[in-house]
């Protein structure tokens, strides 16, 4: 049987440690793991494609199997170009479970043969998002612990 490639796909805005917990879980579990990074339309992001792109390549330096790109379009396009076939995507709570579920069908309505699988990050980021990191870190707070280092060092560059 061939193995699969997988890819974590997200808007990573920026990435924390929630993300990598479950880019290591991935590697686990398959022998490439490609981290794609969105430049999605919907949201206004504060970092920049590249930006969020080396943050996430300075976070896995130590993890050989992972690679981070970027993309743009649909995902599973994106995927048939890279020939993967299992998306990769974390669930932190069940509130999670509804957008995830949704976007799973959609993938799968537009190519069947790829299959999302979900991971569960430690419990210990169960409440972390790049959103409410952006929200304490603007507002003085530490985000120590949350986020890898070269993350930090950016939101302190960009504050
Ligand atoms: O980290 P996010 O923002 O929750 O990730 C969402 C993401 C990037 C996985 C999703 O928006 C996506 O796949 N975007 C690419 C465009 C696409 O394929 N849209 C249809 C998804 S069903």
């Amino acid at each position: 049987m061939r193995q699969p490639v997988a890819v974590y796909p997200g808007s990573f805005d920026p990435p924390t440690n929630g993300h990598l917990d479950i880019i290591v879980r991935a590697t686990h579990l398959f022998p490439k793991v490609i981290v794609a990074v969105t430049d999605n339309s919907n949201k206004n992001p504060t970092f920049t494609l590249q930006e969020r792109k080396k943050m996430i390549a300075e976070a896995v330096r130590r993890y050989p199997t992972v690679t981070v790109d970027t993309f743009s379009g649909l995902l599973v396009d994106y995927m048939t170009r890279k020939k993967a076939s299992v998306i990769i995507r974390g669930l932190r709570a069940i509130s999670d479970f509804e957008y995830e579920f949704e976007m799973a069908l959609m993938n799968r309505r537009l190519n069947k043969r790829i299959e999302a699988v979900f991971l569960m990050p430690d419990e210990a980021y169960t409440y972390l998002s790049s959103s409410l990191v952006k929200e304490v870190f603007s507002l003085g707070g530490s985000v120590s612990g949350l986020v890898p280092e070269s993350v930090e060092k950016s939101l302190k560059r960009s504050g």
